[in-house]
């Protein structure tokens, strides 16, 4: 098989991006290597940014999400047993759109089906070749058959452990990596949330924030040990821990469930750079992780995509630069967002090893913020989203 782009991955940046290039025209397949069910079962964040969903509308795929999606304007944040509100939109005239990255993916889905473009699941031993040269090809097993599809460029979305930055040779590879000394202990349940918009709570047990997905779902997350495991906290437990975090009068109108999910996850921040070897270009988590704290994680895959469509899209229409553009433009974006979501991880979170000082710095931190117009700016117009330039 021939195709102009081959795209290793059907998360939310691989399906974006061929969603993107078969409306420029350009020819792509997607290669996965699980079921489109294992790909949508897994929970992610639901905080999307202006420039995502207008990548979204781009893409042709936002009729559920502007009908179903919840806009919000501002967001708060808890400390020292107080709620403050950050007036996201009054602060910068942008919102945010909550709707899940499953639902997302979910009408990735469909649109990729109605449009009939080629994808495959559950592809076996994919491997890549031929990317530093002229003839880049992509190799997988499907039902024991070996498939080698010949293509222009090779799109590495296929995640943190993904196969594509793996193929690079170490030594052209810059990797910068923190690693937090916690976890993320997250319940779904089908409850109202407890406030209409998302609550970030710093507390001395630990970080705890309130999400939701729809006025009828939430998301809800504490703080963990590193080591801790899910069948170490019964629902119970983990409501408790949630109410001992909240506010009294805010844990008072905690509407508490049955969980659909339950899990922990840890929080890294990691960057490898560049993101282009020459026919090979990464997009998302394939190149970079952040810690969850500023729901950045799939919007910064969507700003990569929206570069590489641009890239991708010049390139076919004649012109050079995009493409050696596009490492250098998508990184300057991602080192401010991992900028923002090491900061708000660090303000939140308890640090098992911080010294009294370093404990006096996040209060003395906290408490400037709610003080300072100009210090809920520099949050809100991180949170919102920086401009895609
Ligand atoms: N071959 C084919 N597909 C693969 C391979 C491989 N060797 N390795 C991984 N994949 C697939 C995974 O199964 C997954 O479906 O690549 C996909 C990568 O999807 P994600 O991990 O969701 O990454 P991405 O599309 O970049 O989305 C980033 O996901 O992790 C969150 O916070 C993150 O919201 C952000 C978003
Ligand atoms: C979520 O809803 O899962 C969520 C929201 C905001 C975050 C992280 C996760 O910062």
């Amino acid at each position: 098989m021939k195709t102009q782009v081959a795209i290793i991955g059907a998360g939310p940046s691989g399906l974006l991006l061929g969603q993107l290039l078969a409306k420029s025209g350009i020819a792509n397949i997607v290669i996965e290597q699980r079921s489109a069910a294992y790909v949508l079962g897994r929970i992610r964040a639901g905080v999307l940014e202006q420039t995502t969903v207008e990548l979204l509308d781009q893409a042709g795929v936002s009729a559920r999400l502007h009908r179903e999606g919840l806009p919000h304007d501002g967001v708060e944040l808890c400390f020292g047993g107080q709620r403050h509100r950050i007036d996201l939109h009054g602060l910068t005239g942008k919102r945010v759109t909550v709707y899940g990255q499953t639902e997302v993916t979910h009408d990735l889905m469909d649109a990729r089906t109605a449009a009939g473009l080629p994808t495959v699941y559950e592809a076996q031993n994919v491997r890549i070749s031929g990317f530093d040269g002229t003839q880049p090809q992509v190799h997988y097993e499907l039902d024991g058959v070996t498939h080698d599809v010949s293509c222009d460029f090779i799109a590495g979305c296929d995640g943190y452990h993904g196969v594509c930055r793996a193929s690079v040779p170490a030594a052209s590879l810059n990797l910068h990596e923190r690693v937090y000394p916690f976890g993320w202990l997250g319940v779904l349940a089908d409850v109202p949330p407890v406030n209409h918009e998302l609550i970030y709570v710093h507390h001395e047990r630990g970080f705890a924030l309130c999400s939701q997905r729809s006025h009828t779902r939430s998301r809800y997350y504490v703080q963990c040990a590193l080591d801790d495991k899910v069948e170490n906290w019964s629902d119970d437990a983990f409501w408790n821990e949630l109410k001992c975090r909240l506010p009294a009068a805010t844990a008072a109108e905690l509407t508490t469930g049955p969980s659909l999910e339950k899990s922990i996850a840890p929080l890294r921040s990691f960057v490898a750079e560049p993101m282009r070897f020459g026919r090979l270009f990464l997009a998302g988590d394939a190149a970079h992780i952040v810690p969850p704290t500023g729901a950045k994680g799939l919007n910064l895959a969507a700003s990569d995509v929206g570069f590489l469509w641009q890239a991708f899209s010049e390139h076919y229409g004649g012109s050079a630069g995009g493409l050696d553009a596009y490492s250098q433009r998508a990184l300057a974006r991602i080192w401010k967002a991992e900028r923002f979501s090491w900061w708000m991880t660090s303000l939140m979170h308890k640090f098992p090893d911080t010294s009294s000082f370093g404990q006096h710095m996040q209060q003395a931190e906290l408490d400037y913020l709610f003080s300072s117009q100009a210090a809920m700016t520099v949050l809100a117009e991180n949170y919102v989203g920086l401009p895609m330039v």
